[in-house]
């Protein structure tokens, strides 16, 4: 059975989550918000347009003033303002007007530009999305951040721009393979640690199922999740503040995963972060000893890597600094009170993260031991 989540901007409704098991219902949304007579521009990449782009195209064509896809070379490499400027081209020739609308159809990298397009384009226009990985579902299509990667850093260039609607079929992720799903379990995970202590322990309780990727399991799971990001952007949006929560094991994380040029998927430097972040919150006496071991370990059996191999930790520490994450030259590090309370802290040392990155670094000596 199909279920909606309403998600507020500016204490309005602004759109709804659906959570379903198929492309039925896609139709009926758009329908809805007024897509009848406008041209429909599906965003997708050539992984996702093999598996569901014609599916999906089929499904708004006849129905809308014209449907038509374009596809761009899947990869993280490609999320750049090259790639923006090939979908601009396409939609000038398309003759796509203010009124029309994109459909970002993919995982987080289609998403984030997507929506950053439609931030950009002729000033800004509506766009839908119909995340396909466990990542862009449990995180990257909620609260509106788009953008693209600049220089090699990553979402440097973007914008705050809501969806108009976000349609989740969660089959889709039968077709994902194990490691993406995994990573994807990561942002989900980050939700139960930072707000929702409850959600926790109902993902370690349900930890079979979720692994087994039951469908109904999934579907309570991603609504649980959705529900903690979507308190969290309703109350601040835009990032001034306690939207920064969700960053929690993306400052490490990010380091890792620049260092590791992008070999390494999202998720597992987030889950790499979240670890070091849970070690940090040890040693400042917040989180027990026991704690930060149940954290660790409770990574281990969704597949995601709680230490690593061939890294330079004085090297990753110095990624940090280039992150985001900073604000008058000081890093918003975000550390646990406990399991379910997420706290912001612009008290972390150099050394303090150091030490943390340590704690994760498997190295040849770990090895001999
Ligand atoms: N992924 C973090 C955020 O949406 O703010």
């Amino acid at each position: 059975m199909s279920e909606r989540l309403p998600v507020l901007y500016n204490r309005k409704p602004c759109y709804d989550i659906v959570f379903t098991q198929s492309f039925d219902e896609l139709w009926g949304e758009l329908e809805a918000l007024g897509c009848g007579d406008r041209k429909l521009c599906i965003v997708t990449d050539s992984r996702v347009d093999e598996l569901y782009g014609d599916a999906v195209l089929t499904l708004l064509e006849g129905k809308c003033a014209g449907a038509v896809k374009y596809v761009f070379p899947n990869g993280e490499e490609n999320k750049t303002l090259d790639t923006v400027k090939g979908v601009y081209r396409f939609l000038i020739e398309e003759g796509f007007e203010r009124r029309d609308m994109l459909i970002a159809l993919g995982g987080g990298v289609v998403g984030d530009l997507t929506g950053y397009t439609a931030a950009t384009y002729l000033r800004g226009i509506d766009f839908v999305q119909i995340p396909t990985t466990l990542l862009s579902q449990a995180d990257s299509s909620i609260g509106g951040k788009t953008g693209v990667d600049f220089d090699g850093y990553k979402n440097m260039v973007g914008a705050f721009k809501m969806p108009r609607l976000v349609y989740m079929n969660l089959a889709v992720l039968a077709t994902l393979e194990d490691r993406q799903f995994f990573s994807g379990f990561a942002e989900v995970m980050k939700h139960g640690l930072i707000r929702d202590s409850l959600f926790y322990e109902w993902l370690i309780e349900n930890m079979y199922e979720i692994c087994e990727r039951d469908l109904d399991v999934l579907q309570e799971m991603l609504k649980r999740s959705c529900g903690v990001k979507k308190l969290v952007v309703e109350k601040d949006p835009t990032e001034k503040g306690d939207r920064a929560l969700l960053n929690l094991g993306h400052t490490i994380g990010h380091a890792i995963e620049k260092y590791k040029d992008f070999q390494l998927y999202h998720g597992e430097c987030v889950a790499l972060g979240c670890v070091a972040a849970a070690y940090i919150s040890w040693k400042k006496g917040m989180l027990s000893m026991e704690e930060y071991y149940e954290i660790r370990d409770m990574f281990v059996p969704f597949n995601l890597p709680i230490s690593i191999e061939d890294i330079n930790p004085r090297e990753i520490l110095r990624l940090t600094r280039s992150d985001k994450k900073m604000e008058a030259g000081k890093i918003k590090f975000v550390l646990l009170k406990r399991i379910g309370r997420a706290v912001i802290d612009r008290s972390v040392t150099e050394e303090e993260i150091l030490a943390a990155v340590n704690e994760i670094y498997f190295s040849e000596e770990d090895a001999h031991e």
